[in-house]
């Protein structure tokens, strides 16, 4: 499903962040990617949804190979997945609901559809109540969970997740976190960065340091 062959990533002139990334991800698995801050979590993310582009090395995702891939292809190759980063890029003048909806109306689902399966996930998000409000008039916490709802109503085959329980409390972590494993109940491959907790139900933890990943003892 996601394939990394020795990729190497710098910006500008500086060190580069990642020197020698290699990695193979299979469909169904739920990746945990630490590290410590810095260590080039996001940018590994980045590079998955050809958000960044590598130096160097081979990248392979849901068939896409990025090395022959045009720019005209990052669309297609972003409709296999949800992406769950700190911007949310949620439309201000859309309301929640509009929002979830867009990655359903993208694909051209029917519009009864889309309203059930929209409302669906909101619930399940614990934003039904909020489903006619903007985002400027939530909270970060709830904006966070409208990115993590519109990310997971397509129900993509790969969702990428940076720090997706980042600044909120237990509740919110709680709410996202079982969102996510129901993702991966329902077969999509995952790969999320962040921390080791109890909560989260990996299959594999890998670390990055110094530039290259190392598996992740299990304690
Ligand atoms: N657009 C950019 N231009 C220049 N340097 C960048 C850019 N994006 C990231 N970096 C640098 O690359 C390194 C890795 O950043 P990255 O955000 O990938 O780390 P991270 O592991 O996600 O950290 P954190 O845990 O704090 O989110 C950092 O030193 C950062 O300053
Ligand atoms: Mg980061």
């Amino acid at each position: 499903m996601i394939r990394l062959f020795h990729v190497y990533k710098r910006y500008g002139e500086y060190p580069p962040v990642l020197s020698d990334v290699s990695l193979q991800v299979e469909k169904g698995e739920c990746i945990l990617l630490v590290g410590k801050s810095g260590a080039g979590k996001t940018t590994l993310l980045k590079l998955l949804y050809a958000e960044e582009r590598a130096d160097r090395g081979r990248i392979v995702v849901a068939g896409y190979s990025f090395s022959e891939m045009t720019r005209s292809a990052v669309p297609m190759l972003r409709q296999k997945m949800g992406i769950i980063c700190h911007e949310t890029h949620l439309i201000n003048r859309k309301t929640v609901f509009e929002n979830v909806a867009l990655p359903l109306q993208i694909i051209g689902i029917p519009r009864n559809d889309i309203k059930r399966r929209v409302y669906d996930t909101l619930q399940a998000a614990k934003l039904y109540h909020r489903r006619d409000h903007y985002p400027p008039h939530l909270s970060n916490g709830e904006r966070q969970l409208v990115s993590v709802a519109r990310a997971i109503v397509k129900q993509p085959p790969i969702l990428l997740a940076d720090e997706p329980t980042r600044n909120l409390d237990t509740d919110l972590s709680w709410i996202i976190l079982e969102r996510l494993k129901q993702a991966h109940i329902a077969g999509t491959t995952l790969i999320v960065t962040g921390h080791r907790g109890p909560l989260f139900p990996a299959t594999r933890c890998i670390r990055l340091q110094n530039g290259s990943l190392t598996p992740e003892e299990r304690s």
